[in-house]
Protein backbone atom coordinates (compact mmCIF):
# COMPACT_ATOMS: atom_id res chain seq x y z
CA UNK A 1 0.00 0.00 0.00
CA UNK A 2 1.47 3.16 -1.20
CA UNK A 3 -0.27 6.79 -1.96
CA UNK A 4 1.32 9.76 -2.98
CA UNK A 5 0.59 13.27 -2.56
CA UNK A 6 0.16 13.77 -5.98
CA UNK A 7 -2.08 10.60 -6.50
CA UNK A 8 -3.73 10.54 -3.06
CA UNK A 9 -7.23 12.55 -2.76
CA UNK A 10 -8.48 12.12 0.75
CA UNK A 11 -10.81 9.23 0.78
CA UNK A 12 -14.11 11.21 2.00
CA UNK A 13 -16.18 8.20 1.06
CA UNK A 14 -13.99 5.73 3.65
CA UNK A 15 -14.25 8.36 6.48
CA UNK A 16 -17.49 8.66 5.82
CA UNK A 17 -18.89 5.04 5.68
CA UNK A 18 -16.48 4.42 9.21
CA UNK A 19 -17.61 6.92 10.89
CA UNK A 20 -21.36 6.29 10.19
CA UNK A 21 -21.00 3.00 10.83
CA UNK A 22 -23.96 1.42 13.72
CA UNK A 23 -21.75 1.49 17.27
CA UNK A 24 -22.23 2.03 20.76
CA UNK A 25 -21.97 4.96 20.70
CA UNK A 26 -24.86 5.98 18.06
CA UNK A 27 -26.28 9.24 18.60
CA UNK A 28 -23.10 10.59 20.08
CA UNK A 29 -21.09 12.81 18.02
CA UNK A 30 -17.99 11.37 15.89
CA UNK A 31 -14.94 11.06 17.90
CA UNK A 32 -11.59 12.77 16.39
CA UNK A 33 -8.40 13.33 17.85
CA UNK A 34 -5.91 15.71 16.78
CA UNK A 35 -2.03 15.42 17.21
CA UNK A 36 0.63 17.41 16.74
CA UNK A 37 4.39 15.41 16.42
CA UNK A 38 7.49 17.35 16.31
CA UNK A 39 9.51 15.44 14.00
CA UNK A 40 12.27 18.47 14.28
CA UNK A 41 12.84 18.11 18.00
CA UNK A 42 15.20 15.81 18.66
CA UNK A 43 15.38 13.82 21.96
CA UNK A 44 16.22 10.50 23.51
CA UNK A 45 16.99 7.21 22.27
CA UNK A 46 14.14 4.34 22.69
CA UNK A 47 16.49 1.46 23.71
CA UNK A 48 16.15 -1.86 21.67
CA UNK A 49 15.98 -3.56 24.96
CA UNK A 50 12.38 -1.93 25.53
CA UNK A 51 11.55 -4.87 23.35
CA UNK A 52 12.81 -7.71 25.36
CA UNK A 53 11.56 -11.06 26.72
CA UNK A 54 11.69 -12.96 29.73
CA UNK A 55 11.48 -17.12 30.01
CA UNK A 56 11.55 -19.18 33.31
CA UNK A 57 11.91 -22.70 34.00
CA UNK A 58 7.85 -22.35 34.51
CA UNK A 59 5.27 -24.81 33.07
CA UNK A 60 5.90 -25.23 29.20
CA UNK A 61 8.48 -22.35 28.50
CA UNK A 62 11.51 -23.81 28.47
CA UNK A 63 10.57 -28.04 28.85
CA UNK A 64 8.21 -28.55 25.76
CA UNK A 65 8.59 -25.01 24.58
CA UNK A 66 12.22 -24.35 23.47
CA UNK A 67 13.44 -27.25 24.47
CA UNK A 68 12.84 -31.01 22.74
CA UNK A 69 16.17 -32.24 23.63
CA UNK A 70 18.21 -33.74 20.37
CA UNK A 71 16.46 -37.04 19.90
CA UNK A 72 13.06 -35.19 19.14
CA UNK A 73 11.05 -35.76 16.25
CA UNK A 74 10.75 -31.65 15.79
CA UNK A 75 12.93 -29.97 14.42
CA UNK A 76 15.68 -28.82 16.31
CA UNK A 77 19.41 -27.46 16.59
CA UNK A 78 21.11 -29.14 19.46
CA UNK A 79 18.08 -29.48 21.16
CA UNK A 80 16.31 -26.04 20.61
CA UNK A 81 13.30 -26.51 18.36
CA UNK A 82 14.18 -24.65 14.77
CA UNK A 83 10.49 -23.41 14.58
CA UNK A 84 10.80 -20.94 17.21
CA UNK A 85 14.09 -20.01 16.91
CA UNK A 86 12.88 -18.77 13.10
CA UNK A 87 10.00 -16.96 14.82
CA UNK A 88 12.09 -15.25 17.46
CA UNK A 89 14.43 -13.93 14.67
CA UNK A 90 11.89 -13.00 12.71
CA UNK A 91 10.76 -9.99 14.80
CA UNK A 92 14.30 -9.65 16.03
CA UNK A 93 14.48 -10.51 19.83
CA UNK A 94 17.03 -7.90 21.23
CA UNK A 95 17.43 -10.16 25.17
CA UNK A 96 16.25 -12.89 26.91
CA UNK A 97 15.99 -12.86 30.77
CA UNK A 98 16.33 -16.20 32.29
CA UNK A 99 16.07 -18.82 33.97
CA UNK A 100 13.36 -16.85 36.39
CA UNK A 101 11.82 -15.74 37.63
CA UNK A 102 11.13 -17.34 41.37
CA UNK A 103 12.94 -20.45 40.04
CA UNK A 104 16.47 -18.28 39.56
CA UNK A 105 17.05 -17.94 43.23
CA UNK A 106 17.01 -21.79 43.90
CA UNK A 107 18.67 -22.62 40.91
CA UNK A 108 22.59 -24.00 41.39
CA UNK A 109 23.79 -23.43 37.92
CA UNK A 110 26.29 -26.41 38.37
CA UNK A 111 23.64 -28.66 38.06
CA UNK A 112 22.87 -27.40 34.73
CA UNK A 113 26.49 -28.23 33.08
CA UNK A 114 28.49 -31.21 31.67
CA UNK A 115 26.97 -34.08 30.29
CA UNK A 116 22.56 -34.39 30.73
CA UNK A 117 23.23 -38.10 31.42
CA UNK A 118 24.98 -36.72 34.98
CA UNK A 119 22.96 -33.43 35.87
CA UNK A 120 21.18 -34.13 38.43
CA UNK A 121 17.14 -34.44 38.38
CA UNK A 122 15.53 -31.80 40.82
CA UNK A 123 12.11 -30.43 42.08
CA UNK A 124 10.82 -27.84 40.85
CA UNK A 125 9.46 -26.49 44.30
CA UNK A 126 8.06 -23.03 42.68
CA UNK A 127 6.21 -24.27 39.98
CA UNK A 128 4.59 -27.67 40.52
CA UNK A 129 6.58 -29.78 41.90
CA UNK A 130 7.52 -31.41 39.01
CA UNK A 131 10.61 -33.01 37.89
CA UNK A 132 13.64 -30.58 36.40
CA UNK A 133 15.82 -32.39 35.17
CA UNK A 134 18.14 -30.00 34.14
CA UNK A 135 18.93 -30.41 30.46
CA UNK A 136 18.61 -27.27 29.70
CA UNK A 137 21.33 -25.31 31.43
CA UNK A 138 24.15 -22.66 31.04
CA UNK A 139 25.14 -23.67 27.64
CA UNK A 140 21.71 -24.11 25.99
CA UNK A 141 20.66 -21.14 27.30
CA UNK A 142 23.68 -19.38 26.00
CA UNK A 143 23.01 -21.59 22.45
CA UNK A 144 19.40 -20.46 22.14
CA UNK A 145 20.67 -16.60 22.73
CA UNK A 146 23.14 -17.45 19.89
CA UNK A 147 20.41 -19.07 17.44
CA UNK A 148 18.15 -16.20 18.03
CA UNK A 149 20.71 -13.39 17.88
CA UNK A 150 19.78 -11.84 21.15
CA UNK A 151 21.23 -10.68 24.03
CA UNK A 152 21.31 -12.84 27.42
CA UNK A 153 20.60 -11.18 30.61
CA UNK A 154 21.26 -13.75 33.69
CA UNK A 155 19.84 -13.51 36.52
CA UNK A 156 21.98 -15.46 39.71
CA UNK A 157 20.23 -17.00 42.86
CA UNK A 158 20.67 -14.62 45.86
CA UNK A 159 17.83 -16.50 47.83
CA UNK A 160 19.48 -19.88 48.79
CA UNK A 161 22.63 -19.25 46.64
CA UNK A 162 26.00 -18.19 47.80
CA UNK A 163 28.71 -15.38 46.96
CA UNK A 164 30.70 -17.80 45.63
CA UNK A 165 28.40 -19.64 43.40
CA UNK A 166 27.62 -16.39 41.97
CA UNK A 167 31.13 -15.50 41.32
CA UNK A 168 31.52 -18.84 39.33
CA UNK A 169 29.10 -18.40 37.21
CA UNK A 170 30.36 -15.37 35.53
CA UNK A 171 33.68 -16.59 35.99
CA UNK A 172 32.40 -19.66 33.89
CA UNK A 173 30.78 -17.94 31.45
CA UNK A 174 33.17 -14.64 30.70
CA UNK A 175 36.62 -15.59 31.44
CA UNK A 176 38.64 -16.13 28.98
CA UNK A 177 42.10 -17.48 30.69
CA UNK A 178 43.06 -19.90 32.96
CA UNK A 179 41.03 -20.55 36.21
CA UNK A 180 39.04 -23.35 37.22
CA UNK A 181 35.49 -22.50 35.81
CA UNK A 182 37.36 -21.41 32.97
CA UNK A 183 38.70 -24.76 32.64
CA UNK A 184 35.90 -26.29 33.67
CA UNK A 185 34.06 -24.92 30.99
CA UNK A 186 36.59 -25.91 28.16
CA UNK A 187 36.16 -29.52 29.81
CA UNK A 188 32.73 -29.43 28.66
CA UNK A 189 33.34 -28.12 24.91
CA UNK A 190 33.18 -24.69 25.19
CA UNK A 191 36.56 -22.84 24.93
CA UNK A 192 36.47 -19.07 24.47
CA UNK A 193 34.13 -17.29 27.19
CA UNK A 194 30.80 -15.89 25.86
CA UNK A 195 29.68 -11.85 26.24
CA UNK A 196 27.42 -11.72 29.17
CA UNK A 197 26.29 -8.06 29.29
CA UNK A 198 22.83 -8.30 31.97
CA UNK A 199 23.25 -9.45 35.01
CA UNK A 200 20.87 -9.65 38.08
CA UNK A 201 21.78 -10.33 41.30
CA UNK A 202 18.78 -12.08 42.33
CA UNK A 203 14.45 -11.97 41.61
CA UNK A 204 12.05 -10.66 43.87
CA UNK A 205 13.81 -10.77 47.39
CA UNK A 206 11.44 -8.65 48.76
CA UNK A 207 9.06 -11.86 48.00
CA UNK A 208 10.02 -15.38 46.89
CA UNK A 209 13.37 -14.56 46.43
CA UNK A 210 13.52 -14.72 50.34
CA UNK A 211 10.96 -12.22 52.27
CA UNK A 212 14.04 -9.47 52.92
CA UNK A 213 13.65 -6.23 53.77
CA UNK A 214 14.51 -3.15 51.90
CA UNK A 215 17.76 -2.58 53.78
CA UNK A 216 18.40 -6.15 54.22
CA UNK A 217 18.50 -6.49 50.48
CA UNK A 218 20.59 -3.53 49.74
CA UNK A 219 23.40 -4.90 51.80
CA UNK A 220 23.10 -8.40 50.23
CA UNK A 221 23.00 -6.67 47.42
CA UNK A 222 26.51 -4.88 47.87
CA UNK A 223 28.03 -7.69 49.05
CA UNK A 224 26.97 -10.32 45.79
CA UNK A 225 27.65 -7.70 43.14
CA UNK A 226 31.37 -6.87 44.31
CA UNK A 227 32.30 -10.48 43.08
CA UNK A 228 30.31 -10.47 39.88
CA UNK A 229 33.61 -9.00 38.16
CA UNK A 230 34.06 -8.09 34.99
CA UNK A 231 36.42 -10.77 33.18
CA UNK A 232 38.99 -10.59 30.10
CA UNK A 233 37.20 -8.02 27.93
CA UNK A 234 33.67 -8.50 29.67
CA UNK A 235 31.60 -5.67 31.14
CA UNK A 236 29.03 -6.79 33.42
CA UNK A 237 25.74 -4.03 33.63
CA UNK A 238 24.61 -4.92 37.38
CA UNK A 239 20.71 -5.17 37.88
CA UNK A 240 19.47 -5.22 41.73
CA UNK A 241 16.29 -6.25 42.78
CA UNK A 242 13.66 -3.85 42.43
CA UNK A 243 9.86 -3.36 43.76
CA UNK A 244 6.86 -4.49 42.71
CA UNK A 245 3.73 -2.14 41.67
CA UNK A 246 3.26 0.52 44.80
CA UNK A 247 6.19 -0.63 46.72
CA UNK A 248 7.86 2.88 46.55
CA UNK A 249 9.84 2.45 49.78
CA UNK A 250 11.88 -0.29 48.20
CA UNK A 251 13.18 2.37 45.38
CA UNK A 252 13.92 4.62 47.44
CA UNK A 253 15.69 1.82 50.33
CA UNK A 254 17.59 0.73 46.92
CA UNK A 255 18.91 4.15 45.58
CA UNK A 256 19.68 5.59 48.64
CA UNK A 257 21.64 3.02 49.89
CA UNK A 258 23.05 1.18 46.66
CA UNK A 259 22.26 3.44 43.86
CA UNK A 260 26.13 3.95 42.83
CA UNK A 261 26.69 0.48 42.63
CA UNK A 262 24.35 -0.82 40.22
CA UNK A 263 23.71 0.31 36.73
CA UNK A 264 19.76 -0.98 36.26
CA UNK A 265 16.87 -1.46 39.22
CA UNK A 266 14.39 -3.88 38.40
CA UNK A 267 10.82 -3.00 38.44
CA UNK A 268 7.94 -5.88 37.86
CA UNK A 269 4.02 -5.45 37.24
CA UNK A 270 1.67 -7.25 36.06
CA UNK A 271 -2.27 -6.25 35.04
CA UNK A 272 -4.48 -8.53 36.79
CA UNK A 273 -8.29 -7.32 36.30
CA UNK A 274 -10.10 -8.68 38.85
CA UNK A 275 -7.42 -8.97 41.56
CA UNK A 276 -5.53 -12.11 42.18
CA UNK A 277 -8.06 -13.88 44.50
CA UNK A 278 -10.21 -13.19 41.42
CA UNK A 279 -8.46 -13.24 37.75
CA UNK A 280 -10.09 -12.67 34.71
CA UNK A 281 -10.31 -15.40 31.82
CA UNK A 282 -8.02 -14.76 29.47
CA UNK A 283 -10.73 -15.40 26.19
CA UNK A 284 -14.32 -14.72 27.80
CA UNK A 285 -15.22 -11.57 28.80
CA UNK A 286 -17.14 -8.47 28.00
CA UNK A 287 -16.63 -4.91 27.66
CA UNK A 288 -16.03 -4.37 31.40
CA UNK A 289 -13.42 -7.03 31.75
CA UNK A 290 -12.29 -5.14 28.55
CA UNK A 291 -12.12 -1.75 30.25
CA UNK A 292 -10.77 -3.51 33.19
CA UNK A 293 -7.88 -5.15 32.22
CA UNK A 294 -6.79 -1.83 29.80
CA UNK A 295 -7.46 0.58 32.90
CA UNK A 296 -5.51 -1.78 35.04
CA UNK A 297 -2.55 -1.90 32.29
CA UNK A 298 -2.19 2.00 31.70
CA UNK A 299 -1.15 2.46 35.72
CA UNK A 300 2.06 0.83 35.04
CA UNK A 301 2.23 4.85 33.49
CA UNK A 302 1.90 6.27 36.97
CA UNK A 303 4.01 3.80 38.97
CA UNK A 304 6.90 4.18 36.33
CA UNK A 305 6.80 7.86 36.79
CA UNK A 306 6.53 7.69 40.58
CA UNK A 307 9.37 5.45 40.65
CA UNK A 308 11.25 7.83 38.18
CA UNK A 309 10.74 10.34 40.58
CA UNK A 310 12.69 8.78 43.27
CA UNK A 311 15.26 7.15 41.43
CA UNK A 312 15.58 11.13 39.56
CA UNK A 313 16.41 12.13 43.53
CA UNK A 314 19.29 9.92 43.74
CA UNK A 315 20.17 10.01 39.95
CA UNK A 316 19.30 13.12 38.51
CA UNK A 317 21.44 12.16 35.67
CA UNK A 318 19.43 8.70 34.68
CA UNK A 319 22.68 6.51 34.84
CA UNK A 320 20.56 3.67 36.86
CA UNK A 321 18.03 2.37 34.10
CA UNK A 322 14.50 1.14 35.19
CA UNK A 323 14.66 -2.37 34.06
CA UNK A 324 10.88 -3.48 34.26
CA UNK A 325 12.18 -7.06 33.38
CA UNK A 326 8.21 -8.56 34.71
CA UNK A 327 5.34 -7.40 32.98
CA UNK A 328 2.40 -8.28 31.51
CA UNK A 329 -1.55 -9.96 31.79
CA UNK A 330 -1.95 -12.50 34.30
CA UNK A 331 -5.39 -14.55 34.34
CA UNK A 332 -7.19 -17.59 35.11
CA UNK A 333 -5.53 -20.34 33.56
CA UNK A 334 -6.98 -22.25 30.47
CA UNK A 335 -10.00 -24.79 31.91
CA UNK A 336 -8.43 -28.00 32.40
CA UNK A 337 -4.23 -27.34 32.99
CA UNK A 338 -1.94 -27.14 35.59
CA UNK A 339 -2.70 -24.06 37.55
CA UNK A 340 1.16 -23.76 38.84
CA UNK A 341 2.18 -23.37 34.47
CA UNK A 342 0.06 -20.18 34.09
CA UNK A 343 -0.79 -21.35 30.61
CA UNK A 344 -3.39 -18.68 28.96
CA UNK A 345 -4.78 -17.58 25.96
CA UNK A 346 -3.87 -14.43 24.36
CA UNK A 347 -6.27 -12.46 22.44
CA UNK A 348 -6.83 -9.08 21.02
CA UNK A 349 -7.05 -7.38 24.05
CA UNK A 350 -3.29 -8.30 24.65
CA UNK A 351 -2.45 -7.10 22.05
CA UNK A 352 -3.62 -3.30 23.40
CA UNK A 353 -2.16 -4.25 26.32
CA UNK A 354 0.93 -4.68 24.56
CA UNK A 355 0.56 -1.79 21.95
CA UNK A 356 -0.32 0.86 24.99
CA UNK A 357 2.37 -0.51 27.28
CA UNK A 358 5.20 0.19 24.77
CA UNK A 359 3.84 3.33 24.10
CA UNK A 360 4.57 4.24 28.35
CA UNK A 361 8.16 2.65 27.85
CA UNK A 362 8.67 4.73 25.01
CA UNK A 363 8.01 7.85 26.49
CA UNK A 364 9.82 7.04 29.30
CA UNK A 365 12.72 5.54 27.61
CA UNK A 366 15.13 8.34 29.19
CA UNK A 367 14.74 6.18 32.68
CA UNK A 368 12.74 2.82 31.33
CA UNK A 369 16.14 1.10 29.47
CA UNK A 370 15.16 -2.18 29.17
CA UNK A 371 11.79 -4.52 29.67
CA UNK A 372 10.84 -8.30 29.22
CA UNK A 373 7.70 -9.38 29.02
CA UNK A 374 6.57 -12.83 31.17
CA UNK A 375 6.91 -15.00 29.57
CA UNK A 376 7.99 -15.85 25.48
CA UNK A 377 6.29 -19.41 25.39
CA UNK A 378 3.00 -20.95 27.19
CA UNK A 379 3.17 -18.96 29.86
CA UNK A 380 1.32 -15.49 31.20
CA UNK A 381 1.16 -13.43 28.26
CA UNK A 382 2.72 -15.11 25.75
CA UNK A 383 4.18 -14.69 22.06
CA UNK A 384 4.03 -18.41 20.98
CA UNK A 385 1.95 -21.41 22.13
CA UNK A 386 3.04 -24.78 21.54
CA UNK A 387 0.68 -28.10 21.56
CA UNK A 388 3.81 -31.20 20.60
CA UNK A 389 4.71 -30.33 17.24
CA UNK A 390 2.61 -27.40 16.65
CA UNK A 391 3.06 -24.14 17.19
CA UNK A 392 1.42 -20.52 16.86
CA UNK A 393 1.94 -16.84 17.45
CA UNK A 394 -0.07 -14.74 19.72
CA UNK A 395 -1.64 -11.54 18.57
CA UNK A 396 0.88 -10.10 20.72
CA UNK A 397 3.33 -11.38 19.13
CA UNK A 398 2.31 -9.50 16.36
CA UNK A 399 2.93 -6.23 17.96
CA UNK A 400 6.83 -6.85 18.67
CA UNK A 401 6.02 -7.09 15.00
CA UNK A 402 4.87 -3.81 14.49
CA UNK A 403 6.78 -1.99 16.83
CA UNK A 404 10.20 -3.81 16.03
CA UNK A 405 10.75 0.12 14.06
CA UNK A 406 10.92 1.81 17.11
CA UNK A 407 13.28 0.33 18.18
CA UNK A 408 17.05 2.35 18.88
CA UNK A 409 14.80 5.10 16.82
CA UNK A 410 14.80 8.74 18.44
CA UNK A 411 11.78 9.43 20.22
CA UNK A 412 9.73 12.19 19.08
CA UNK A 413 7.69 14.82 21.65
CA UNK A 414 3.64 14.99 20.28
CA UNK A 415 0.64 16.92 21.60
CA UNK A 416 -2.09 14.84 21.55
CA UNK A 417 -5.64 15.76 22.37
CA UNK A 418 -7.19 11.98 22.85
CA UNK A 419 -11.12 11.56 23.41
CA UNK A 420 -11.40 9.59 26.71
CA UNK A 421 -13.05 6.11 26.14
CA UNK A 422 -15.85 5.58 29.02
CA UNK A 423 -17.18 2.93 30.12
CA UNK A 424 -19.58 3.25 33.09
CA UNK A 425 -18.34 5.67 35.45
CA UNK A 426 -15.21 5.45 34.64
CA UNK A 427 -13.01 6.82 31.38
CA UNK A 428 -9.42 6.60 30.20
CA UNK A 429 -7.59 8.23 27.33
CA UNK A 430 -9.07 6.50 24.15
CA UNK A 431 -5.76 6.55 21.95
CA UNK A 432 -2.28 5.65 22.75
CA UNK A 433 0.45 6.72 20.05
CA UNK A 434 4.37 7.47 20.23
CA UNK A 435 6.77 8.36 17.26
CA UNK A 436 9.88 7.69 16.64
CA UNK A 437 12.48 8.49 14.10
CA UNK A 438 14.87 5.73 12.56
CA UNK A 439 18.68 6.85 11.25
CA UNK A 440 17.36 6.81 7.67
CA UNK A 441 14.88 9.86 8.64
CA UNK A 442 11.85 7.72 8.49
CA UNK A 443 8.91 8.19 10.72
CA UNK A 444 6.98 5.58 12.65
CA UNK A 445 3.81 6.18 14.34
CA UNK A 446 2.03 4.14 16.25
CA UNK A 447 -1.93 4.40 17.11
CA UNK A 448 -3.89 2.14 19.76
CA UNK A 449 -7.51 2.85 19.83
CA UNK A 450 -8.56 1.17 23.37
CA UNK A 451 -12.49 1.01 22.44
CA UNK A 452 -13.70 -2.06 21.44
CA UNK A 453 -16.31 -0.11 19.77
CA UNK A 454 -15.69 3.12 18.85
CA UNK A 455 -13.74 4.58 15.89
CA UNK A 456 -11.75 7.39 15.89
CA UNK A 457 -11.34 10.13 13.26
CA UNK A 458 -7.45 11.33 13.42
CA UNK A 459 -5.50 14.70 12.31
CA UNK A 460 -2.22 14.12 13.17
CA UNK A 461 0.12 16.97 11.45
CA UNK A 462 3.94 16.16 11.63
CA UNK A 463 6.50 19.24 12.16
CA UNK A 464 9.88 19.35 10.40
CA UNK A 465 9.68 16.84 7.71
CA UNK A 466 8.26 17.08 3.76
CA UNK A 467 6.40 13.81 3.80
CA UNK A 468 6.31 11.87 0.52
CA UNK A 469 4.44 8.31 1.02
CA UNK A 470 2.53 6.75 4.45
CA UNK A 471 2.60 3.19 4.49
CA UNK A 472 0.50 1.88 7.01
CA UNK A 473 -0.18 -2.07 8.73
CA UNK A 474 -2.99 -3.05 11.52
CA UNK A 475 -3.67 -5.59 14.04
CA UNK A 476 -7.44 -5.92 14.76
CA UNK A 477 -10.71 -8.12 14.27
CA UNK A 478 -14.59 -8.10 14.54
CA UNK A 479 -14.65 -9.63 17.58
CA UNK A 480 -12.77 -8.19 21.02
CA UNK A 481 -12.17 -11.83 22.21
CA UNK A 482 -10.54 -13.03 19.27
CA UNK A 483 -7.53 -15.26 19.59
CA UNK A 484 -5.55 -17.54 17.12
CA UNK A 485 -5.73 -21.46 18.02
CA UNK A 486 -4.17 -24.40 16.86
CA UNK A 487 -7.62 -25.01 14.30
CA UNK A 488 -7.20 -21.02 13.20
CA UNK A 489 -3.73 -20.18 13.48
CA UNK A 490 -4.00 -16.93 11.79
CA UNK A 491 -7.38 -15.09 13.06
CA UNK A 492 -5.71 -12.11 14.55
CA UNK A 493 -2.87 -11.40 12.11
CA UNK A 494 -1.22 -8.53 10.57
CA UNK A 495 -2.83 -6.92 7.40
CA UNK A 496 -2.01 -4.09 4.97
CA UNK A 497 -4.01 -0.41 6.40
CA UNK A 498 -4.70 1.53 3.33
CA UNK A 499 -7.43 3.93 4.76
CA UNK A 500 -5.10 6.64 5.50
CA UNK A 501 -3.48 9.69 3.43
CA UNK A 502 -1.02 12.34 3.70
CA UNK A 503 -1.54 15.61 2.72
CA UNK A 504 0.52 18.69 3.36
CA UNK A 505 2.42 16.86 5.78
CA UNK A 506 -1.02 16.11 7.64
CA UNK A 507 -1.83 12.42 8.19
CA UNK A 508 -5.91 11.43 8.21
CA UNK A 509 -6.84 8.29 9.08
CA UNK A 510 -10.03 6.88 10.78
CA UNK A 511 -8.66 4.67 13.74
CA UNK A 512 -10.84 1.64 13.77
CA UNK A 513 -11.72 0.33 16.86
CA UNK A 514 -9.77 -2.27 19.16
CA UNK A 515 -6.72 -1.81 16.97
CA UNK A 516 -3.41 -1.48 17.10
CA UNK A 517 -1.95 0.69 13.56
CA UNK A 518 1.56 1.41 12.36
CA UNK A 519 2.90 3.99 9.78
CA UNK A 520 5.81 4.64 7.95
CA UNK A 521 6.28 7.90 6.81
CA UNK A 522 8.83 9.01 4.26
O1 LIG B 1 6.41 -14.72 35.87
C1 LIG B 1 5.95 -15.53 36.90
C2 LIG B 1 6.49 -15.11 38.26
O2 LIG B 1 5.99 -13.85 38.61
C3 LIG B 1 7.98 -14.95 38.38
O3 LIG B 1 8.63 -16.15 38.61
C4 LIG B 1 8.12 -14.04 39.55
O4 LIG B 1 9.30 -13.27 39.51
C5 LIG B 1 6.86 -13.21 39.52
O5 LIG B 1 6.25 -13.11 40.73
Amino acid sequence: MRHTKKIFIFNMIFIFAVFSAPSASQGESQKTATLIINADQDSFKISKHIYGHFSEHLGRCIYRGYWVGKESSIKNTRGIRDDIVSALRKISVPVLRWPGGCFADEYHWKDGIGPLSKRPALVNTHWGGVTENNHFGTHEFLDLCQQIGCEPYICGNVGVGTVKEMKEWVEYITLEGQSPMANLRRENGKDNPWALKFFGIGNENWGCGGNMRPEFYADIYLRFQTYVRNYSKNKIYKIACGSYGENYTWTEVLMKRAGRSMNGLSFHYYTVAGGWGNKNSATEFGEKEWFDTLDKALFIDELITKHSTIMDRYDPEKKVGMIVDEWGTWYEVEPGTNPAFLYQQNTLRDAIVAGTTFNIFNRHGERVKMANLAQTINVLQALILTKDEQMIVTPTYHVFDLYKVHRNAVFLPMDMDSPDYTFEDKSITQISSPASKNSKGEIHISFCNLSPKEPVLVTCHIRGINAETVTGKILTSDDMTAHNTFQQPDKVKIQNFDDAAMENNTLKLGLPAKSVVVFKIK
